[in-house]
């Protein structure tokens, strides 16, 4: 009997609201297909949790995690209550560092019966992957703020980009690239404005593209890039990003093909030395937190991406047929698809379909 241990964490908002959607998919996939899940829920990682200990999780949160086999997560911020770069940075930030989860899997792909604010676009004209630095670029800790609150104050943030951590997600979209039917890769940069990193991200993805014969690349500004998505989204197959850049194409993508509240997304490490996390791409969503009108497809497509993780393919791919056969009945959609279904309707619905 193939077991997995699932570490399972709400977090904040409609986290906790579209987690259990996620699991009643999982546990229905298990027993159709033969696997056991183990889960270990924790209420760490959430701004619930901050107000009753004054910190997002505790000292010894490795311990408490343990070595699952995968982490399955919701979403984390209420900005009201605690910033959200202190919230962020004190939880969903520290697993993909700590945990070295240095792709960030993000895929953009219209499916059927659900409607893209493009005008023309058909279902499969849109489908393309998104691979996110996850470790290091923008989003680093090196800089300071001095002189706070004088006429003087200055803030630095630096970006940081190391040929380990470049290299290594550009292997990962470029193996993806290889094995893709379109065999093309797409690099976001912006060397014409941002000097001295982008230049390097360019020559770093020109050295692996050697590597790479079979595989058709380009390259596009981010400024552009973003039209493009938007105007040419058929012409994207794989698309990788440094940490900011993938971060802001992976809401724009999604956007593209109908709704946010549908994407999911993998905090991968490839290596195997610590667990990935799967999440939705959304946030904790306030403005519709506590009315159960989330759209929990984000989370159920994580369920899946998690399950192709584990190697459990077949209750994967169930799980996208379950996913598209719900979202082709107008009558099971949420309200970010303009339809009257609560989350749990919906979610309940995708678990009753899959086969
Ligand atoms: P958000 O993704 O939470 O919401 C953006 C908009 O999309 C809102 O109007 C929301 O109602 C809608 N939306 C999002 N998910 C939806 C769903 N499943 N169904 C229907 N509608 C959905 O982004 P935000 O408002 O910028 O951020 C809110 C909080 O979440 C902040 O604290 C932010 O830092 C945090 N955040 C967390 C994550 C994460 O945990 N991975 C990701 C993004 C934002
Ligand atoms: C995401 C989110 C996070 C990010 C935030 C909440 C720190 O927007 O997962 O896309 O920027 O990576
Ligand atoms: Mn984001």
């Amino acid at each position: 009997n193939r077991r997995y241990t699932i570490a399972v964490i709400p977090g904040d908002g409609i986290g906790k609201e579209v987690m259990p959607e996620g699991v009643r998919v999982l546990e229905r996939a298990a027993a159709l297909y033969g696997f056991t899940v183990e889960q270990r829920w924790h209420d760490f990682a959430s701004c619930d949790y901050y107000a009753r200990h004054g910190r997002m999780m505790p000292e010894d949160w490795k311990e408490q995690i343990g070595s699952p086999d995968a982490i399955f997560f919701g979403a984390v911020g209420w900005p009201e209550t605690v910033p959200d770069h202190i919230s962020l940075w004190g939880s969903l930030l520290q697993f993909r560092r700590e945990y070295d989860q240095y792709v960030n899997l993000r895929p953009a792909r219209l499916l059927p019966g659900v409607p893209s604010p493009l005008a023309g676009r058909e279902p499969g004209s849109i489908d393309f992957w998104i691979v996110r630095e996850n470790t290091e670029g923008e989003y680093s800790s090196v800089g300071g703020h001095m002189f706070a609150g004088t006429e003087r104050e200055v803030v630095i943030q630096e970006t940081v980009m190391t040929r380990f951590g470049v290299d290594r997600v550009l292997r990962y979209a470029f193996d993806l690239a290889n094995r893709r039917p379109n065999r093309h890769l797409t690099s976001a940069t912006k060397s014409n404005g941002i000097a001295i990193t982008m230049p390097f991200w360019d020559q770093r993805v020109e050295a692996m593209a050697a590597n790479y014969t079979d595989v058709r690349w380009d390259k596009y500004h981010i400024d552009i890039l973003t039209a493009q998505f938007v105007l040419n989204p058929d012409r994207f197959d794989v698309v990788v990003a440094s940490n900011l850049f993938g971060d802001i194409l992976s809401d724009l993508g999604p956007a593209c093909t109908g709704t946010i509240g549908v994407a999911p997304s993998g905090s991968i490490n490839p290596d195997g030395t610590h667990p990935s996390l799967f999440e939705p791409v959304h946030g904790s969503a306030p403005d519709i937190a506590g009315k159960g009108i989330a759209n929990p497809v984000g989370q159920i497509w994580s369920a899946a991406m998690m399950l192709e993780h584990l190697g459990e393919t077949e209750a994967a791919k169930a799980i996208m047929a379950a996913i598209e056969t719900v979202l082709k009945d107008p009558g099971l959609r949420t309200a970010d698809l303009k339809g009257k279904a609560g989350t749990e309707e919906c979610g309940k619905a995708i678990a009753e379909a899959l086969r």
